[in-house]
């Protein structure tokens, strides 16, 4: 049986199940959550897999201390207080991250910013002290359907593609958390949710700015999601690379590879290197451009062409 009461030996098999790299839906306040160890880059590759997400977009990490944000994110006074104000909640924020730390570019979709929540709920905060990581996880539901509420829903619509569900019964608030984007001197609203911009205002004695909801059409410079592109001239589905190539590969042999997603052409640890290989050779010296083999556009591998094809733009 997939699903299992939330009692601590549950809690704490679970959090075994996160450290070893699987997938666990557990409560929280907001949504059930569908989670992996944010460090493990493949196990974060199963979140966007089991979703069945065609695209990457960064997750929140989900942490039981805030003072475990500083260690990965630039963390200011402002930051702080509103932690200690409203944490544990249903407020999220997006932060800077620190100076490059691999194992997370997934996790951040290969950007700057960090996305950070405190669950108000003792089964999620147990489960992440128990783990001892910050845990990633999205709404627990296949991409373009409802977020679950109770373990039931979250079964409905993942199935077997999730290791474990912990049942904490139903969720209090229903509505994902509001997200506010503290990467600027302004804050943004970015998304809707239990906790209003006058709640934020009256905490900080400052106008909030509100995202209209859609990312690609931004009113205010903080709604703007941006997406991770090298800097350099950037082929796709390139069968052989040219000499002023860094070139790439995925599963096969090739003539020339600086690097191979996946060597026996698995689409999850494809997706885990994605991120950091295109950062390594966008650094690079040697080569002025890059060259990426052909992906198959199936399972993550649809994901991972989402993002090539715009990062080659
Ligand atoms: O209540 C919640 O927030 C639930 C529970 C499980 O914590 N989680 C949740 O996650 O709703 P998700 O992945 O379904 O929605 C998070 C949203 C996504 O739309 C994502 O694009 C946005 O947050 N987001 C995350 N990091 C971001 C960043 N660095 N910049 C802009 N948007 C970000
Ligand atoms: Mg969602």
């Amino acid at each position: 049986m997939r699903i299992l009461e939330a009692n601590d030996v549950n809690i704490a098999k679970a959090s075994e199940f996160i450290k070893s790299g699987k997938l666990v839906a557990f409560p929280t306040e907001t949504v059930y959550g569908l989670g992996a160890n944010a460090f493990d880059a493949k196990a974060v590759a199963g979140i966007f897999e089991a979703k069945g997400r065609p695209s990457f977009n960064p997750l929140i990490s989900h942490i039981a201390e805030p003072e475990m944000i500083s260690e990965y994110a630039l963390v200011d006074e402002r930051v702080m207080f509103l932690a200690k104000k409203f944490w544990p909640g249903p407020l999220t924020f997006v932060l800077n991250r620190k100076d490059d730390n691999p194992a997370l570019d997934l996790v951040c979709a290969g950007l700057k910013t960090m996305t950070f929540r405190c669950p108000n709920h003792l089964v999620a905060l147990e489960l992440i002290k128990k783990s001892g990581l910050p845990i990633a996880a999205p709404s627990a539901n296949r991409s373009q359907t409802l977020s679950p509420t109770t373990a039931e829903a979250v079964y409905e619509s993942l199935g077997d593609r999730v290791d474990m569900i912990l049942d904490g019964g139903a969720c209090q608030v229903g509505v994902e958390s509001t997200i506010v984007d503290l990467t600027h001197p302004q804050a943004y609203i970015l998304r809707a949710g239990g906790i209003t911009k006058a709640d934020l205002e009256n905490a900080l004695g400052e106008q909030i700015y509100v995202s209209d909801g859609n990312p690609d059409k931004p009113t205010s410079p903080g709604q703007l999601l941006k997406h991770y592109a090298p800097s350099k001239s950037f082929r796709i589905n390139a069968v052989m690379p040219e000499d002023d190539e860094f070139f790439i590969a995925f599963g096969q042999p090739y003539s020339r590879c600086d690097l191979n997603l996946s060597p026996t052409g698995d689409l999850r640890e494809a997706a885990s290197n994605l991120f950091s290989f295109m950062r390594i050779a966008d650094k690079n010296t040697k080569f002025s451009k890059i060259a990426m083999a052909p992906i198959p556009e199936e399972g993550v591998g649809v994901a991972i062409n989402d993002r090539i094809r715009r990062a080659s733009r």
